[in-house]
């Protein structure tokens, strides 16, 4: 049964996306292996992962899921609070957590999922406490974030990308006694720069508030043991709540929060995002453990992806590419048109690289580009070809 005025609505809302060069469509793809696709026939180098560290289909991890599946099934059979919660997550919770030199970690089904978990267990102690709170996002939250935090019941408001002057002034400016929570990522999703971890810790010192750190992009690929940019850059201390996404750097899916035991256990009580959904399966809980040993064993993983993101970075920079500063394996290159981004990804495409233009809405109007992502699994040619294909690419 069709219900003519949702179409209609429908039809003006999917027309204007075409107008305006920002229609999506999903390509299928055939995986072949942790650098290598098959779309439509052809085989493809894949820069657009964010497996960053070829685990998804490192021989340990594919090995701890098989062993898992077998023996506990497939499905979790329900939530965290009725059946859904295994030994297996709970040793996956543990792993985490000491991976991340937290006091406690709580796993989800998605990073996703985990934003909301953090921001609706955030919202219901600020709902509590007398004189209210708000939360501070940088610009460049991903949509996870500003989701949670619009959702959230609370009060919020946006500060420029890593401008901590403006920060600093809105904590300032906050009414007497109110929480203040500021949100940002550590490795920025769509253009791979850092956070200002340092900048943060100072303003933090002077005006005091909940840090929660997405740690989406920095797990794995910075820190020891992968342990996050934070770790990396020793402040660690900084951070009251880290969120870490299971779906890039340790090749799987899912997302942990991290942070005190006691703010564990509100989101188990308070994280409706947690409680009201099926528990993630042990064939991840397994895998994550697994995962998470294969970064302890491998360092020479993170020290080769960032190794290329700095040959590519350099390469691109000589070319009169602007280019962030930093070795993060996220490496935007900024076409401004939507036009000119789907062309030029096509044109790689053509020539068997697989490179995403990623377009408003998902970043800033005029600032569509191409989202190059790099793996320790590419090899020292394919990172040639994909800087030969680029580099002629601004002036074609
Ligand atoms: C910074 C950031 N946070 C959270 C997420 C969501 O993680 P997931 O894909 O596991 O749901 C992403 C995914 O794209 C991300 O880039």
């Amino acid at each position: 049964m069709s219900n003519q005025l949702l179409n209609e609505l429908l039809d003006q809302q999917l027309y204007s996306r075409r107008k305006s060069q920002q229609w999506r469509v999903r390509h299928a793809i055939g995986l072949l292996d942790s650098t290598h696709v098959e779309l439509y026939g052809r085989r493809l180098v894949n820069f657009a992962s964010n497996d960053y560290l070829g685990l998804t289909h490192h021989p340990r991890v594919l090995e701890a899921a098989r062993e898992a599946v077998v023996r506990c099934g497939m499905g979790s059979g329900g939530s965290p609070l009725i059946t859904g919660y295994s030994l297996e997550q709970q040793a996956a919770e543990a792993a985490i957590a000491r991976w991340k030199q937290a006091e406690a970690a709580v796993l989800l089904a998605s990073g996703y999922q985990t934003a909301q978990a953090v921001v609706q267990t955030l919202a219901a102690a600020v709902k509590r406490h007398g004189p209210g709170g708000r939360f501070l996002l940088d610009k460049l939250c991903h949509a996870s974030l500003i989701d949670a935090a619009g959702g959230s019941g609370v009060g919020f408001r946006v500060f420029p990308h890593n401008h901590l002057g403006k920060l600093e002034r809105l904590l300032a400016a906050a009414p007497e006694g109110q929480l203040q929570v500021v949100i940002t990522e550590s490795i920025f999703s769509m253009d791979g720069d850092a956070a200002d971890l340092a900048g943060l810790a100072e303003v933090k010192a002077k005006r005091p508030f909940v840090l929660v750190l997405d740690e989406a992009h920095g797990s794995g690929v910075y820190g020891p043991a992968g342990a996050g940019y934070a770790a990396e850059c020793g402040l660690e201390s900084v951070v009251d709540i880290a969120i870490v996404t299971l779906s890039k750097a340790l090749g799987l899916a899912g997302g942990a929060v991290c942070g005190s035991g006691r703010f564990c256990d509100a989101v188990v009580n308070c994280g409706r995002a947690y409680i009201y959904s099926t528990s993630p399966p042990a064939i991840l809980a397994a895998a994550a453990v697994a995962a998470i040993g294969v970064l302890q064993d491998e360092p020479q993983r993170q020290q080769r992806v960032r190794g290329l993101a700095r040959r590519v970075r350099r390469a691109l920079l000589d070319k009169g590419i602007a280019m962030c500063p930093g070795d993060s394996p996220i490496i935007p290159v900024i076409l401004k048109s939507e036009h000119r981004a789907m062309e030029a990804a096509e044109r790689l495409r053509d020539q068997g690289l697989l490179v995403i233009a990623i377009r408003p809405p998902t970043v800033a109007a005029n600032t569509s580009r191409l989202r190059i992502t790099l793996s320790s699994d590419h090899s020292d040619d394919e990172v040639e070809a994909l800087i030969a294909a680029v580099s002629p690419l601004r002036f074609g």
